[in-house]
């Protein structure tokens, strides 16, 4: 029998994007559903997962004062740090990793999940799953299986691969890895000038196996204006069915 994995668990929560396709004129993280912000749909759900014990919220510098003042407002128990973030999403999570080096019980071997501040409506069965598959294969992420058949096109419209549907998955967060290898992951694919847009491309592009596991279809990313409505329609609805099988 494998000895118990006490190993940390933190989060950090990439919300530096502009968010410019919702065309809601502010960050879509600081939109309201349901009488509170976007962002603190997020953390409130991150929070209060019972393995999670420190959070490292990212924020766009011009949105640092808002967020800080939220999270003060908020107190949430596990919250370490608000902190700037970069460019791209790689340089924003980044950024956290760095700063979770400083968090007193952040270890090489502790388990760090990467969400994003606009999926915010992740379920506690789903973060779960997530760090259960770091804990067995090193490296974890949320995912679907497609419904859509996939193309891959030219720049002038015509179709030049249509890749088998039942191997593609659609990524969600969260999804990460053990400290050590994420931070050296991130520091060298930055240094090396590739920019990849999720942390398993990450750690895939430094040579690590990946593993997926099943993410939730209400854990979809706000990305447009429509998606909005749904995640009110979703709040609207009541209490997800999984919600009561982890208690706060
Ligand atoms: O741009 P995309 O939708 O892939 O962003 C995913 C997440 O990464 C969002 O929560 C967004 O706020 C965050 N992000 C970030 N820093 C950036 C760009 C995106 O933290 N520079």
């Amino acid at each position: 029998m494998k000895p118990a994995d006490h190993a940390n668990v933190f989060v950090l929560v990439p919300a530096a994007g502009s968010g410019s396709r919702m065309q809601a004129g502010i960050n879509k993280q600081l939109l309201e559903l349901q009488g509170q912000t976007v962002i603190e749909h997020t953390i409130d759900r991150l929070d209060r997962h019972p393995d999670v014990s420190g959070l490292i919220l990212i924020a766009a510098e011009i949105d640092l004062t808002a967020m800080e003042a939220i999270a003060k407002r908020r107190a949430w128990p596990h919250l370490y740090r608000v902190i700037t973030g970069g460019a791209t999403r790689q340089h924003s999570v980044l950024s956290g990793l760095q700063a979770l080096a400083a968090h007193p019980d952040c270890h090489d071997d502790s388990i760090v999940l990467v969400h994003d501040g606009a999926r915010c409506l992740i379920d506690p069965l789903t973060i779960s799953r997530v760090i259960a598959g770091i804990r067995e294969h090193g490296v974890c992420g949320a995912a679907l299986p497609v419904r859509d058949t996939i193309k891959k096109a030219s720049d002038d419209g015509y179709v030049i691969e249509t890749p088998d549907r039942s191997r593609l998955f659609a990524m969600q967060t969260p999804q990460g890895a053990r400290f050590a290898p994420l931070l050296a992951a991130y520091q060298a694919m930055t240094a090396a000038g590739r920019i990849l847009t999720d942390d398993l491309a990450v750690m895939e592009a430094a040579g690590h196996p990946v593993f997926l596991t099943a993410g939730n279809e209400r854990n979809f990313k706000l990305t447009t204006r429509l998606d909005l409505q749904m995640a009110q329609w979703i709040l609207n609805s009541g209490p997800e069915p999984s919600d009561a099988l982890i208690k706060s």
